[in-house]
């Protein structure tokens, strides 16, 4: 395998509306990350994802944008963008910036072109069908409910929206559509980023000419991901925006990919792939039920693990895969994944290190070093994000009851990883002095970043030290580089695994309360990381203790 800058690297994601606000409106920006470069810098992380910044009315908080070369005022300016990037690289860090590129607003200039003119050039640049009364184009639910198709204000034509009304899909079968993303991508490029993350981007291949699919609920609409998986070629955009754009400047670039075809994966992340390595979904995707969030099954910590290592299994050395806890869209992952009750400090530090010592590139959410949870939402009321609003309102027209359809949203809202960044234990957990966009999680006052930065036993002292034995030039080839042969993999709640590289480590975590034992083939060396200050061993057999993880050189 060609070695690459960034296989050894950390990489970390700040969701700005929530990061830290510096000049008090309530809203996250960019001075307020440059602020907290050397908190980053201080944790070890190498490369800085931003979820959209750009120019945007914010109805998708941002991934639907309307200029797609300007910074959305309330994120700051361009200088501050600029400056962001050079404050990263004086620090030996990276900024991605997010690609978002299936669609745009409806606000973008492209859009509001194609309004005035839908037979021009421009009404090209999206999906537009004749409005039949009484008839719609297709029979497809968009991601966030309701049909993809909506009027195309002023004219006789309707245009395609997969995700939310105000972000109609760009028509990526137009080379003048590719012409003008490649052109963006290296304009940000040229800026000095050190890539991109990449939005969404199974949805730009649409299966032509569209048609119907079975109805799959009672709206008579069908998901989305019948009419993707018909779809074919996307390869022939992706290597054409790979050539055109990252493969010239050497840049990081990770794929928000799900339901690829497993015989594509090496060319997606393989030698010379789309992009640079794509994130692993398997564990957030468990479960989900395509009647909606109120009828998703719970994840154990044994489905835990089959998820990650079917993952592992899958990909071996093809290439690298982008492990996460938890994103923007996504619940927290204490609260999902560590069983009712027992989300505390050790639970938290042993679902890290599990999820850390993957093979693959690790990437953290905010606040997630610290231990941040789910919130516990009182009432619809206190819920922002779109996707949320719209499973409500499933899990209600499927029966369920108020409480019913909250605790869904309990479970999954996106927005439970959307509230304030827990800096400190005042006043809106030192986020904003002035009123947050959205409230904080009310355990920000025992959740916080201030009272762990100092503490050698906290939850963001443990990430640290994951991520110092990442880069310890001692292990650091076996854990980037080395293979990964699950270990023990039938017995309940417990996950254990070798990497195998010039050393062989052992990670074991105890995933439950109740005490367990293993014996080692022989016994080990050393002890790397340990989330309890002792470990209780008699000859080669180690008894855990409730959510002990040990990573052991043998
Ligand atoms: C991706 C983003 C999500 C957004 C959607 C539409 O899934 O991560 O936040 O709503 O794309 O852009
Ligand atoms: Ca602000």
């Amino acid at each position: 395998m060609n070695r690459k800058w960034w296989h050894d690297k950390v990489a970390y994601q700040i969701y700005p509306k929530s990061f830290y606000d510096s000049n008090g409106d309530g809203i996250g920006d960019i001075p307020g990350i440059i602020s907290k470069l050397d908190y980053l810098k201080d944790l070890g992380i190498d490369i800085i994802w931003l979820s959209p910044c750009y120019r945007s009315p914010l109805a998708d908080q941002g991934y639907d944008i309307s200029d797609y070369y300007d910074i959305d005022p309330r994120f700051g300016t361009m200088e501050d963008m600029d400056r962001l990037i050079a404050e990263a690289k004086k620090r030996d860090m990276y900024i991605l910036m997010d690609l978002v590129v299936n669609h745009c607003s409806d606000e973008h200039e492209w859009f509001k072109k194609a309004c005035e003119d839908p037979d021009g050039k421009y009404g090209n640049f999206f999906y537009l069908r004749d409005k039949k009364e009484g008839e719609l184009p297709t029979n497809w639910r968009s991601y966030f409910g309701g049909s993809v198709w909506e009027d195309l204000p002023g004219t006789n034509k309707q245009y395609l929206h997969l995700f939310h009304k105000k972000q109609p899909d760009l028509n990526w079968e137009n080379p003048e559509v590719r012409e003008e993303v490649y052109k963006n991508i290296n304009w940000w490029l040229d800026k000095g980023l050190g890539g991109f993350r990449i939005d969404a981007i199974i949805n730009i291949k649409k299966a032509l000419p569209f048609r119907d699919y079975e109805p799959d609920r009672a709206d008579g609409l069908s998901h989305i991901d019948k009419m993707l998986e018909e779809a074919s070629g996307i390869g022939d955009f992706l290597g054409e925006m790979r050539d055109r754009t990252f493969k010239k400047y050497d840049a990081f670039s990770v794929g928000e990919v799900f339901n690829e075809k497993e015989d594509e994966l090496p060319d997606f992340i393989g030698e010379n792939g789309y992009f640079s390595t794509m994130f692993d979904f398997n564990e957030t995707i468990f479960g989900s039920s395509p009647n909606g969030w109120y009828d998703a099954a719970p994840i154990t910590p044994d489905d835990y693990k089959k998820c990650c290592f079917e993952t592992q299994r899958k990909i071996k050395d093809t290439g690298f895969v982008s492990n996460i806890i938890e994103n923007h869209d996504e619940p927290r992952g204490a609260s999902r994944y560590i069983p009712e009750g027992d989300c505390c400090p050790e639970s938290k530090k042993m679902l890290a290190a599990l999820n850390f010592m993957l093979r693959g590139l690790p990437f953290i959410y905010q606040g997630q070093e610290l231990g941040m949870e789910n919130v516990p939402f009182s009432s619809i009321d206190e819920v922002d994000d779109i996707s949320s609003l719209d499973q409500y309102k499933v899990a209600l027209d499927a029966g369920c009851t108020e409480e019913e359809a909250l605790n869904s949203i309990r479970r999954f809202s996106r927005d439970n990883a959307r509230t304030p960044m827990q800096w400190t234990s005042e006043e809106n957990a030192g986020f904003t002095t002035g009123t947050p966009w959205l409230k904080p999680n009310p355990n920000y006052v025992s959740i916080n970043a201030s009272s762990q930065l100092d503490d050698p036993d906290s939850v963001r002292s443990f990430y640290k030290k994951l991520i110092a034995l990442r880069k310890n030039p001692e292990y650091k080839e076996t854990i980037v580089y080395g293979s990964l042969e699950p270990v023990w993999e039938d017995r309940h709640n417990l996950m254990a695994y070798y990497r195998k590289g010039d050393k062989t480590l052992l990670v074991a975590g105890n995933y439950q309360r109740e005490v367990q034992s293993v014996t080692l083939p022989s016994p080990y060396r050393r002890v790397l990381l340990n989330n309890y200050p002792d470990i209780e061993t008699e000859d080669t057999v180690i008894t855990l203790y409730g959510y002990q993880v040990l990573i052991l050189e043998m």
